[in-house]
This record gives structure tokens, sequence and C-alpha cells, in this order.
């Protein structure tokens, strides 16, 4: 792997993006004016008037007009074929985009990441994911101190002790080998665990189940653990914080599930492992810090699969796994960070979705894997697109006078097929569509009479992004001999966007290309749209209401102190009734 070179020189003039000593309330910091908000740019207004004929675009005419447009608008890296050919664009817009991107900054606020700076404004922290995944030997400084040397630190612990679990050197309180390992935590502590799980599990070991809980409701607690013998199985408790009210709830009713089995104190130590950057919570419940792997404040929670977080992922396809997992994320980093606007492949989907969104105004995007592996990315990148950019105001607390992240959604096809894209070819709102798919399968299954299946379902993502994009006019209904009041029941719009990611072939590696490209697609939007895609304070808000309903649910009657609209106590109350209290 090349080494990382991150770019040292400090920012010209903001002096909002210095690293300095995290404080309880940052001061307000000064937006570097290079900054810029989109809407002052040149290039938006150009884009402005290219919607105005390209949003009634006949995407026939565009490729009858242009033998080389999926040439043109279609780019290549690390094994990933990004064709966009199929979207409300010509070369001018891509043109403009590429524009917009330079003068909202993109390519200096990149830079300011990838050497540390606190570009995390509002939380006054660097944004160091890409550190996670950065060479041995390579640095990358935050408050003047090389912070890669730490992480190959944790992952060395993380591979010693994932080898002890797997070989069956590490074993039970009662002396069995761990089968089932059970990771427990929510948003960015699940979903990546969760997504690359499934994703790897044709290169995970199969004699050791992952599995994982994340919701308060005790419904997943129970069903995780019901056929699970405490005897053998191990607790990753997962969370950033160690304060999140889902996952200590979780680890405490999982405590004491193992403890009525195991009858032993001291059999925490065996059984349960944490996750954390708070060392302190983590010893207050009571596991030993020596069996406690660490990151850091600069890793966002939705950032954070590929750092400890990631334990679980480890375990299931070993340490050499986790360290291709970890390449192909770097081999991303490189990407991004050195290639060309115009070849890079986190640029152009991120353009991609600044028009359908700001200029076409879709407002929702769906990501179809046609690979069942897949089956929860789209669930993973919901977080990561929704929480990291789904922002009202800007970086000076001003609000965006244009729109930002749009829904994330989507299903494997050829599943979805058969549900929603009904509502994709034929309704009345537009949805750009990610489908993704990889050349070669991990299996053989088919046969002479069925056909291989890979194949099938290849033709079946090639057929639906031909169908949205070129649609089935009038005519050609009218010409099958279709009652004329049937015609347009069976009319197609088409042009319909849609971009097709198809990759080589599915591995740690790859996958870890895909999901580096996704962050950093998600950050050239939010740089493009100039808000912190690292802070979340919206959800903050309905956690700390949910506190203060707690007792209001479950304490004597009339004792309540807080007052709520009608609504919510009229609810408060039926639910009490219903339970009888
Ligand atoms: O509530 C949102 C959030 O803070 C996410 O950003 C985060 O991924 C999740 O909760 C879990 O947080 P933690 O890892 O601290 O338990």
């Amino acid at each position: 792997m090349p080494a990382t070179k991150p770019q040292r020189k400090p920012l010209p003039t903001s002096k909002s993006t210095r690293t300095v000593a995290p404080t309880a309330t940052p001061a307000q910091p000064t937006i570097p004016a290079w900054h810029a908000a989109p809407d002052t740019t040149k290039a938006w207004k150009r884009l402005m008037t290219l919607a105005k004929t390209q949003r009634s675009m006949d995407l026939r005419k565009a490729f009858a007009g242009d033998r080389g447009r999926a040439k043109a608008l279609s780019a290549d890296a690390l094994g990933i074929h990004l064709d966009y050919s199929k979207n409300l664009i010509d070369r001018s817009t891509l043109d403009a985009l590429l524009a917009l991107a330079e003068e909202c900054g993109v390519r200096k606020h990149t830079k300011a990441m990838f050497a540390g700076e606190a570009i995390n404004l509002t939380e006054n922290r660097a944004v160091l994911h890409i550190a996670l995944r950065a060479p041995k030997g390579s640095s990358i400084k935050v408050d003047g101190a090389n912070v890669v040397p730490g992480v190959h630190e944790v992952l060395t612990r993380m591979a010693r002790f994932t080898d002890a679990v797997r070989s069956g050197a590490w074993r039970g309180h009662t002396g069995k080998r761990i089968k089932t390992i059970i990771n427990i935590g929510i948003g960015g502590s699940d979903l990546g665990p969760v997504m690359a799980y499934e994703a790897l599990k044709d290169f995970s070991e199969r004699s050791i189940e992952c599995r994982y809980v994340s919701n308060i409701d005790g419904e997943d607690f129970y069903e995780k653990t019901r056929d699970a013998n405490p005897e053998e199985t191990l607790f990753i408790v997962s969370s950033k914080t160690f304060t999140t009210m889902e996952t200590m709830t979780n680890a405490q009713t999982a405590r004491a599930w193992s403890l009525a089995r195991l009858k032993d104190e001291s059999a925490v130590a065996k059984h349960f492992v944490a996750v954390s950057t708070n060392a302190t919570e983590v010893a207050k419940f009571g596991i030993d810090t020596a069996n406690m792997f660490g990151f850091w404040d600069w890793v966002g929670g939705r950032y954070s699969m590929d750092s400890a977080i990631g334990l679980s992922t480890m375990l299931a396809i070993g340490s050499e796994g986790f360290a291709e997992l970890l390449g192909g994320f770097h081999d991303m980093d490189e990407h991004f960070r050195t290639a060309p606007p115009r070849k890079n492949l986190p640029y152009l989907l991120a353009l991609i979705g600044v028009w359908n969104r700001d200029f076409l105004g879709c407002e929702t995007v769906a990501v179809l894997p046609y690979c069942q592996y897949l089956h929860r990315l789209s669930a993973y990148l919901q977080q990561l697109d929704m929480e990291s950019n789904g922002k009202r105001v800007q970086l000076d607390g001003t609000p965006c006078r244009w729109q930002t992240s749009p829904v994330i959604w989507g299903e494997p096809g050829t599943n979805g097929q058969h549900a929603f894209y009904q509502m994709i070819h034929q309704g009345t709102s537009p949805v750009p569509c990610d489908f993704i798919a990889f050349a070669q399968p991990l299996h053989g299954v088919g046969s002479k009479s069925t056909g291989e299946h890979h194949d099938i379902l290849i033709a079946n993502m090639l057929a639906q992004g031909e169908a949205l994009a070129f649609g089935k006019t009038a005519a050609e209904v009218r010409a099958e001999g279709t009652a004329a009041w049937l015609v347009p029941h069976r009319t197609f719009p088409g042009n319909r966007p849609t971009n097709t990611l198809l990759c080589e072939k599915l591995s740690p590696r790859m996958l870890g290309r895909i999901i580096a490209l996704y962050e950093h697609k998600v950050f050239v939007q939010g740089s493009i749209w100039r808000v912190n895609s690292f802070d979340q304070w919206g959800v903050e808000l309905g956690k700390v209401l949910a506190k203060r309903i707690i007792p209001e649910l479950t304490g004597p009657r009339g004792k309540s102190a807080a007052k709520h609209d009608g609504s919510t106590e009229s609810l408060i109350a039926r639910y009490r009734g219903l339970r009888g209290r």
C-alpha cells in the first residue's frame, strides 16, 4: 500500500479549523472565505439555467445523438466501474458541477480533513476516519501528535484477541469455547458491523456466529439470546460514548443474563469486552479496561466501522481479512485525495447527487444492491448520509437556502422489483437509483435447467436501468395492439436517473473501497451544502424528552411533575391504562 502523505500546510485564513484543545463550548468559528455558499457561486447560476432545459431531457435522444455518451459519462477506479450516463445531464452539466465543487472549496476542505484540522466546527474536533486505515509508518497529526501508531496499537490488540477467540485459546468462564458473539450497540456502533458481517459472510469463520442487539425493545435482546448458551457467549459492548441509553440498558440486561447462569461476578471478564472512547464509563460498568478496545473522538460514530467498533467484523473474518478491508478503505482514500475530480468516483457520485437533489428536486435516493450479501447496505448508508447531511443550517448557523440530504432507502434487487419498483417506474416522484453489483459471483449456484443465477440477477439489474432510462412510449404500447384506454397505464415515461456501479468481485477489500466511496461522497456533498457533516445535534431533543417520560409511564399515578401537550398527556394516560397502572 502506498504511504499516506497528508497535506500538512495549515489553512490560509481560518482560525476555525485550527486544532485546539477541546472546550465544553467551542468559540464561534470563522468560516474560511474559500468555503463559499453554493448559491453564491457562478457555477450554481449556470446549473440553474441548465436545469431549466435538462430536467425535461430525453435520454433516448441524448444517447442517439452522442455515441460516446456512455464512455464520456463513466469512470473507473479500483475495480469499480461507475456509469452515470443515465442521468439527466450532459457534458456541460458535468463541467458546471465540477466548477461548483471547486468554487465551494471542496478541494481545500478535503486537504483540511486529511491534515487533521478541526473541521467538525460545532464540536471543535478533527475528522480523521481516514487515519483508521492509514498504513503503519504514515503520519497524521492531531494537536501535533501522530495518531497512526495508536491506531495500529489497537489493531494489534484486536488481532491478538481475535486470534485467541478463533483458536479457542480464549475460553468462557466454565472453559467452553466461544460460539456466539453478541455485539451490543446502536447507530454507528451497530449498523456498520451488521452490514459488514452480512456482506462478508462468505469470508467468515462459520463456527462462530455473530449477532447484533441494538434496539431498546426487549424483543431484540430476547430473540438474539433465547437459544444462546451463556457459557459460550461473548458480549461486545460497543459504544463510542458508553452512555447511550439503549446500549447501556441492553448491556446491563446481558450482564444479568450471563450471571444468572454463570453465578460468579468474575465471569464478566471472560464474557464481556468493551469498545469505546470512554474508559471511565467502561470501568464503572464493571468491564476491566484491559478488555477494552479504544478509539478516539476524531472518529464519528457513523464513520467508525473500521475502528475497534469493527471488532465483531474482525472476529468474523479474521485479522488478515480485516487488514484487507482497511486496505480497501485506504485505496479509496488515496483515490479520493489524488485523482482529478473528473475521474474521482466520490466526486462524481456526489455531484450527480447534488444535481438531482438541488436542481431536479429529487427528494429521495434508492440504493439498490444486486447482491443479497449487501442487504443491510442501504440501512448503513441511511445513517451515513442522513445523519451527516440532514442539516438545515450552514456552518455559520444561517439557514441553508438549498436542499441538503435526500432520504436514502432501498432493498436488494431483485426483491425490490416485486415491491416498490412500480413507483420508481411510473410514480409521480422521480427516484434516482444507485444500482450496485459484482461481475463475479461468490458461488456457482445454478444448473443447466435454471441457468446461472448470477447472470439472471445481473440481467435484471441492467434491464431495470434500461427501462428506467428509456421507458416505453405510448406509440410502442399501441403498436403491440394494446386497447387505447389501457395505453396510458402501460406506458413508461423513462428519463428516470440511475447510476450503475459494476464492481469486479465482492471481497473485504472491495467492501472497504465501496464504503469509503460513499463516505467521501457524503463529505463532498456536505462541503458543497456548507453544512457540518460530522455533528448530530438533531438526535438530542428526543433523547432528553424520553428520559423525562420514562418515570411518567412507570411511576405512581398523578406524581408526574412534567407538563406535556394534550396529545402526549393523553397517550401517556392511555398507555398507563392499558398496562393497568
Ligand atoms: O444518537 C445518535 C448517535 O449518537 C449516533 O451518532 C451514534 O452512532 C449512536 O448514537 C451511538 O452512539 P454510541 O456509540 O456513543 O453509543
